[in-house]
């Protein structure tokens, strides 16, 4: 029995970053699920966002589109407070904000030389940051004693023991800060949300924008369509139970070393 799925429906979600990629693959596959109630998506500029905006406007009334940047502390404020004030309760957020490349400055370092603060910095500000202020200023819409879950999507190259590679510097610091600011966090949601499961997961390489520069290094088979890496990730959320809380997780259920 499903530790998330053992309550009553329906039940409210959040998917953050839900304009595109995997985020928006969480959209659609919610939206088929009777069991989930309204869904908050949320974007942060309107010209890249017009699947999920139509999406909400043929016909489903239980997306809610929000505009918002997570990078932004005070419009994270902002909508948690909106929230609180209509008696709002989350009981699924999966943050999927994340970037690997970005224009001609923003590109995975190979080397030492290629190190830059600004750049290390813009991975952090995003990969990082915005899963624990999400924690922080969501907190009250998870204080109530249905189970609920808080999933930030990660990447295995995150994961320090794991790393033989080398290369990537900043996407893979910025996942091991988001990785520890997680495991941090679920120890203080035990007490303070003790019903909230805090997890981080892989989703293995998929067919998004984030990974498109890097496809063809990626063994046959290897590159999963969203709506895969969805499945199998809705798989492993549907799994867990409050015991895992604080971990992270590969697509296929297996844990990963820190
Ligand atoms: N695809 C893979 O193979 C893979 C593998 C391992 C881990 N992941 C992780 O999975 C998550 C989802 O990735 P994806 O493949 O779906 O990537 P994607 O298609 O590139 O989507 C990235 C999402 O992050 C948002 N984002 C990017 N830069 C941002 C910024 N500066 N401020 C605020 N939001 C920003 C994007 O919004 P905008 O459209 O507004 O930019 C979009 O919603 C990420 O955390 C990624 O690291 C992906």
């Amino acid at each position: 029995m499903s530790f998330l799925f053992s309550q009553s429906p329906p039940l409210q979600a959040a998917i953050i970053g839900a304009n595109r990629g995997i985020g928006l693959g969480f959209i659609r596959h919610l939206l088929r699920d009777s069991r989930i109630g309204t869904i908050y998506g949320t974007y942060r500029h309107g010209e890249r966002a017009q699947d999920l905006l139509q999406l909400a406007q043929s016909g489903s009334d239980r997306l809610i589109p929000v505009q918002l940047d997570v990078t932004q502390e005070s419009e994270l404020a902002q909508w948690s407070d909106r929230l609180g004030q209509q008696h709002q309760q989350l009981h699924l957020l999966i943050n999927c904000v994340g970037v690997l490349h970005d224009g001609p400055d923003i590109q995975p370092e190979k080397s030492l030389r290629q190190i830059d603060s600004d750049r290390l910095l813009h991975y952090f500000r995003i990969n990082s940051i915005p899963s624990v202020l999400l924690a922080k200023h969501l907190m009250p819409l998870f204080r109530h004693q249905q189970p609920s879950l808080f999933a930030s999507i990660s990447a295995k190259v995150g994961s320090i023991g794991d790393n033989d590679l080398g290369g990537w510097y900043g996407y893979r610091a910025s996942k091991a800060a988001l990785n520890m600011l997680m495991h941090t966090t679920a120890i203080e949601y035990a007490r303070r949300c003790p019903q909230t499961c805090v997890i981080c997961l892989h989703p293995g390489t998929t067919d998004t924008d984030l990974s498109q520069p890097f496809q063809r290094n990626v063994p046959p088979g290897k590159l999963f369509p969203v709506e895969k890496t969805v499945a199998q990730l809705m798989e492993v959320i549907e799994t867990r139970t409050l015991d895992d809380s604080g971990q992270f997780f590969s697509w296929d259920g297996r844990p990963l070393p820190w």
